[in-house]
This record gives C-alpha cells, sequence and structure tokens, in this order.
C-alpha cells in the first residue's frame, strides 16, 4: 500500500495539482496572509522555543517554516507528494538549517510513523481536517502522539461562513452560498472532486472526546472573507485593514467565532 492510499485519492490527486500554484494563490494571497497571521497569533502563544511539534497537512509549509523560526522543531506532514515536495525545495531555500522535516504521510496513517521524540503537541492548519470523513480516529491516533497536558490546535473551514453567503447570494447562485449547510459537499478542483465535511464545534468536541478536552476556540476569517474573494478584495486594501481589525474585536465573541470562514480550535491531551 502507498502511503496516500488511506486518504481520498481524488483529494491527493487534487492537491498535488494545486501545490505548484498554492502559495501564489494562497499564501501570498492578502486574504490568505490577514487569516493566517491571526493563526500565528494564537500558534505563538501556545507553542514555544524548543517544542518539538507535529503539524498534519501542512501543504507548502509556512507555517513550518513559521514555527522553525520561532525556535521551535516540527514534523510536518502531508498526503499529497507535490505539496511535500514544494515544501522540501522551500526549506532548502529558504532555510537550510531549519529544524524542520517534511514527510509524506496521510493524517489517516499517523499512528504508523515512528518517532524518536515526544512531540509537545501538535497542529493543523487551514481545512486540512475538512477532507477527513472520521476525526474520532485521527484524535484517537494524535492521543498516541501526545501527552496528557499537551496542547492540540486545529483550523478548520466551518459549516456557517457569513460572508460566503453574502458573497454567492450577491452573484444570485444560492447552492454556492449554503454549500456548507448540510456538513458535507463535494468541491470540484479541476478535474477532480473532492468531499469536503464540515463538522460544527459540537461534533468536533465530541469527535475528540475523551482524549482532547476543548479549552477554547477562535474564529478567523469572520469580516476577512475567504480566499476567493481576493480578486476583488485587492483593488481595497483599507477595506482588508479594517476588516481585519474587526476580526481582532469578533474572534473571541460568542455567536460571532462560529460564523467566520475558519475556526481555530484549542484542544488539550487529557489524561482518561
Ligand atoms: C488547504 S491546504 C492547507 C495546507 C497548509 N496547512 C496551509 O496552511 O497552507 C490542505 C492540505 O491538506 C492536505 N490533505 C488533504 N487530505 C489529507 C489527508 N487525508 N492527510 C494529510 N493531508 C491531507 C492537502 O494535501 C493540502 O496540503
Amino acid at each position: 500500500m502507498t502511503p496516500a492510499a488511506t486518504a481520498q485519492p481524488q483529494a491527493i490527486l487534487a492537491f498535488n495539482q494545486l501545490a505548484e500554484g498554492y502559495d501564489e494563490l494562497f499564501t501570498k494571497s492578502s486574504i490568505g496572509r490577514a487569516q493566517r497571521d491571526a493563526v500565528w497569533n494564537v500558534l505563538t502563544k501556545t507553542f514555544h522555543p524548543g517544542d518539538y511539534i507535529l503539524e498534519l497537512n501542512c501543504g507548502t509549509g509556512e507555517d513550518a517554516l513559521f514555527l522553525a523560526r520561532n525556535s521551535i522543531s516540527i514534523l510536518a506532514c502531508d498526503a499529497s507528494e507535490q505539496m511535500i515536495r514544494v515544501a522540501k525545495e522551500r526549506l532548502r531555500i529558504e532555510a537550510p538549517n531549519a529544524p524542520v522535516e517534511f514527510f509524506q504521510q496521510p493524517t489517516e496513517r499517523i499512528r504508523d510513523l515512528h518517532f524518536a521524540k515526544q512531540f509537545n503537541g501538535a497542529f493543523s492548519n487551514f481545512s486540512g481536517l475538512n477532507c477527513i470523513a472520521d476525526l474520532r480516529q485521527t484524535a484517537e491516533d494524535l492521543a498516541t502522539l501526545i501527552p496528557p497536558g499537551a496542547p492540540l490546535l486545529v483550523c478548520l473551514s466551518t459549516r456557517f461562513c457569513v460572508s460566503e453567503v453574502i458573497w454567492f447570494l450577491l452573484q444570485g447562485k444560492p447552492r454556492k452560498a449554503f454549500r456548507r449547510w448540510s456538513g458535507r459537499t463535494t468541491a470540484k478542483v479541476g478535474e477532480f472532486v473532492v468531499e469536503v465535511y464540515y463538522p460544527t464545534i459540537g461534533q468536533l468536541r465530541s469527535s475528540f472526546s475523551p482524549t482532547f478536552s476543548l479549552r477554547s476556540f477562535t474564529g478567523i476569517g469572520i469580516a476577512v472573507p475567504p480566499s476567493y474573494v481576493e480578486p476583488w478584495m485587492r483593488r481595497y486594501p483599507k477595506l482588508l485593514s479594517a476588516l481585519t481589525a474587526i476580526d481582532k474585536v469578533l474572534s473571541t465573541r460568542r455567536g460571532f467565532r462560529i460564523l467566520g470562514d475558519h475556526m481555530l480550535i484549542r484542544f488539550e491531551r487529557v489524561n482518561v
């Protein structure tokens, strides 16, 4: 069996195809930057210099390289061979001595990895976990890899994204506007069809229980819209700055924090 055999094959093919242009399309976009900065703000409060962190679905390695710049060591995994290839190339060019190792491994088989050192926590950014149907298994596997007391930070696409609803309704596309609401949809990426799951905060709490306890969560991209709005938003940089400032206020507010593009959840591994 190849390492990627248990992940959705169509998703892996889709991300392989996206890998080369991913940084231009998302990482370097002004919206992607604004949303990621909000995640990094929490990331640096959660993990500390000297920590050794497991990253799931790392993509092209933007967060792993950031953590390394903060003196944190990382084993960063992704199911997509091409994402890992781009990440390794970035490491070679941008920070050859950084304490980062990139490894092609689907999250569904994370348990099979054998690690020399105990992790101090784990992290998953920007919706890699929305590609996984059963997060209970992921939680069980992670519980074997990180010790009681350690943090697990996960950032997933939400089920109810207000700016997405407004954006697509204004364009007369109600199906797209409400596509997340059933909790499951298919996304067409190039010629590939990817299953995407949108668990609610309650479902996530339950999937990660009892080995992980939900400690806190924040909204990411509440006023800042999803990244596909980038071509329009680029014309209004001052508006994006204003929306970013609004997000700083709304991100922890009850009632608002589940209505963004993403939610960032901090779990803690607990003794059971
Ligand atoms: C939207 S990208 C996010 C990448 C990166 N975390 C970031 O913040 O830019 C989602 C990533 O999840 C990866 N992915 C999707 N399904 C996966 C799976 N079952 N196991 C591991 N990685 C997966 C994809 O290859 C892709 O790199």
